[in-house]
């Protein structure tokens, strides 16, 4: 089995980055189980102060992070940068050992968010993310009008989501194509 842990860099209710999370959760081909972690929105800002006495948000996240085989991250872009929700999440993930060397696929909803996309994979590498590039996929769905049973229901997003995941659990499995560790210079 694949516990593959999705993030999603918006808290809006009609997030088409959260769709597309659930609808990978959807159509996930087993073993692959996606669990869509709901508590971004708690955490407080990124303190290093309250590193010595955890939040219980940021335990949570902890948790679901060290329990995962790969993480899905789909993240919206606000002027030219990453939100600050998955900035946020990340920034509580940096000094987290479980983190270093995870497979992550970057998932990008608009594929005009260059910026956010590139600062993301950017900061990914930094903290030694291993980032998954065939399950690292754009998908144009801004605009195109389709909540989370669209996509389900849509072969094209389905099946591209379905290969990612695959390409994700292959990694995580130790089948995948690796980037090697990231080294600072
Ligand atoms: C404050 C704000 C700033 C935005 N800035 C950008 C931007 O710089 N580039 C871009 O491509 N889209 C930008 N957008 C559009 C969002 O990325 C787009 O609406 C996306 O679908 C939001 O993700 P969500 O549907 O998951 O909430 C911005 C939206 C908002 C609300």
């Amino acid at each position: 089995m694949s516990r593959l842990l999705a993030l999603c860099g918006s808290l809006r209710a009609a997030s088409i980055n959260a769709a597309l999370l659930r609808a990978a959760a959807r159509v996930a081909p087993p073993p692959v189980v996606v669990q869509v972690f709901g508590g971004l929105g708690d955490l407080p800002l990124f303190n290093p102060d309250l590193e010595r006495d955890l939040p219980p948000a940021v335990r949570r996240l902890h948790e679901a992070v060290a329990a995962a085989d790969a993480l899905l991250i789909a993240s919206p872009e606000y002027a030219h940068g990453v939100s600050g929700t998955i900035k946020n999440a990340l920034d509580w993930l940096v000094s987290f050992e479980p983190f270093v060397h995870k497979p992550v696929a970057v998932l990008n909803a608009s594929p005009r968010a260059h910026h956010a996309d590139a600062a993301l994979r950017e900061t990914l590498r930094t903290m030694s993310a291993e980032i998954v590039e065939p399950a690292s996929v754009s998908i144009p769905l801004l605009g195109a009008h389709l909540d989370e049973d669209g996509m389900v229901d849509s072969p094209g997003v389905s099946a591209a989501l379905r290969d990612a995941l695959g390409a994700l659990h292959d990694a995580a499995h130790g089948r995948g194509m690796l980037r090697p560790p990231f080294q600072p210079t």
